[in-house]
C-alpha cells in the first residue's frame, strides 16, 4: 500500500540495495542513485552516467534503472518484506524516476529465494552458446515475466525475421564502430584497469567470432585472439513496448529484468544486442519488423552458455543516501 508506515529493519533495505546495483546497464554505467529510510527506497537518475553518445536521451539508463526496481523489489520479497512501485512519483522531478514503499510482512515463497538467488547469478553472457533450443516452456516463462511488467518480449522465430535483424545488427554495428565519439565512449567504459568498480572488463568480452557468424556482437576491447564459431541458430528476442514515453522506459527494464531472472533461473543466459535500437532510424527499421505497433526497446540473444565472469559494482554505500 503506498504511503504505508511499515518500518523495514535495516538490514533487509541494504540486502535490496545490493541487488538494486547488479542490475544491467549500458557499458556498465550503472546510471542511479538511491535515497532510502527504513520505509521507502527512492531511485534517482544519475544523470551524470548518462552515455551522450549511444544514449543521449537516457532511455537505456531508464532501462537499467528499471531493472534496478525489479532486483530490489525481488530480495525485499526473498527477505519476507511486501513492496509497491510508484514509477516517476514527482513530476516537479523527472529523474526522480521511482519510490519502493515497504509494505507488511509477507510469507517467503521458494519462487521468491529462486529469483533473489538469480540476481547474483545473471550476467551479460558474450561467449558462443551451445546449439541447443530454449525450449517453449522456457520462451513462455520469459514472455510472461516481461508481460508481468507491461512489455512484450517478441521472440523472432521465423527465419526471415531473424536474417533482417542480423543485417540490421550488422549495418548498426559498422556504424558506431566508424564513429569515432562512439568509439572514445566505449574506449572510456571499457575496463583494462584491476580495481574499477565500473565499466566492461576485457574478461566480459567474448571470443572473436569465427567468418559468417549471423550475430555482431558489440567489441568490448580487443585482446582476445582466440576464434570461435557462435551457435548458428541463435535465439533472438526484441522487448518492445507500446508506446515510448521515460515511464515505458522504466516499465521496459523491469520487464527485460523480470524476463532477464526467469531465463537465469532456467539456466538460460543472454547478452545484449541493442546496437540496432540506438540509432534513429535503425530503431524504426526494427519497429518496422514487429508485428503488433510497438516500441523496441532491448534486443537480446539467449541460449544455453558457458560461465561467464562478473562485472564490478560501486558500493551501495557510494551511491546511497540514507535519510534517518
Ligand atoms: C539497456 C542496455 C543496453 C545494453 N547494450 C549492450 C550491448 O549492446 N552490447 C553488450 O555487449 N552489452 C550490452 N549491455 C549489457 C551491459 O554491458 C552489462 O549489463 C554491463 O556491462 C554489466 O554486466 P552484467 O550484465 O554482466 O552484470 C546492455 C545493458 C543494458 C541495460
Amino acid at each position: 500500500m503506498i504511503g504505508t508506515e511499515s518500518r523495514a529493519p535495516k538490514g533487509i533495505v541494504r540486502a535490496a540495495l545490493v541487488a538494486a546495483v547488479r542490475a544491467p546497464s549500458p557499458h556498465n554505467t550503472q546510471p542511479w542513485r538511491f535515497e532510502v529510510d527504513d520505509r521507502r527506497i527512492d531511485v534517482f537518475l544519475d544523470r551524470d552516467r548518462v552515455l551522450p553518445v549511444a544514449d543521449a536521451d537516457g532511455r537505456e539508463a531508464r532501462i537499467a534503472c528499471g531493472a534496478a526496481v525489479v532486483n530490489a523489489r525481488v530480495a525485499l520479497a526473498a527477505a519476507g518484506q511486501s513492496s509497491t512501485v510508484e514509477l516517476v512519483p514527482d513530476k516537479e522531478n523527472p529523474d526522480h524516476l521511482a519510490t519502493v514503499w515497504l509494505g507488511n510482512a509477507a510469507p517467503v515463497r521458494p519462487a521468491d529465494e529462486a529469483l533473489c538467488r538469480a540476481v547474483q547469478y545473471r550476467r551479460t553472457n558474450r561467449r558462443p552458446f551451445l546449439d541447443r533450443p530454449v525450449p517453449a516452456r522456457v520462451r513462455h516463462a520469459m514472455s510472461q515475466a516481461a508481460l508481468t511488467e507491461g512489455a512484450t518480449l517478441v521472440l523472432l522465430d521465423r527465419p526471415a525475421d531473424l536474417d533482417r535483424l542480423a543485417v540490421l545488427l550488422r549495418q548498426a554495428e559498422t556504424r558506431q564502430s566508424e564513429d569515432p565519439a562512439f568509439l572514445d565512449e566505449l574506449r572510456r567504459w571499457t575496463s583494462h584497469e584491476l580495481g574499477r568498480t565500473d565499466g566492461v572488463p576485457l574478461a566480459a568480452g567474448g571470443p572473436r567470432p569465427a567468418e559468417g557468424t549471423l550475430l555482431a556482437l558489440r567489441r568490448y576491447g580487443e585482446t582476445s585472439t582466440i576464434v570461435r564459431p557462435y551457435e548458428s541458430e541463435p535465439l533472438v528476442a526484441v522487448l518492445a513496448s507500446a508506446t515510448d514515453t521515460a515511464l515505458d522506459h522504466l516499465r521496459a527494464g523491469q520487464a527485460l529484468q523480470r524476463a532477464l531472472l526467469a531465463a537465469t533461473t532456467a539456466g538460460v543466459s543472454a547478452s545484449f544486442l541493442t546496437q540496432p535500437v540506438e540509432l534513429p532510424d535503425s530503431r524504426v527499421a526494427v519497429r518496422e519488423m514487429l508485428v503488433q505497433p510497438a516500441h523496441p526497446q532491448v534486443v537480446l540473444r539467449l541460449g544455453y552458455g558457458f560461465a561467464t565472469a562478473s562485472t564490478p559494482r560501486r558500493r551501495v554505500e557510494e551511491v546511497t543516501r540514507r535519510r534517518d
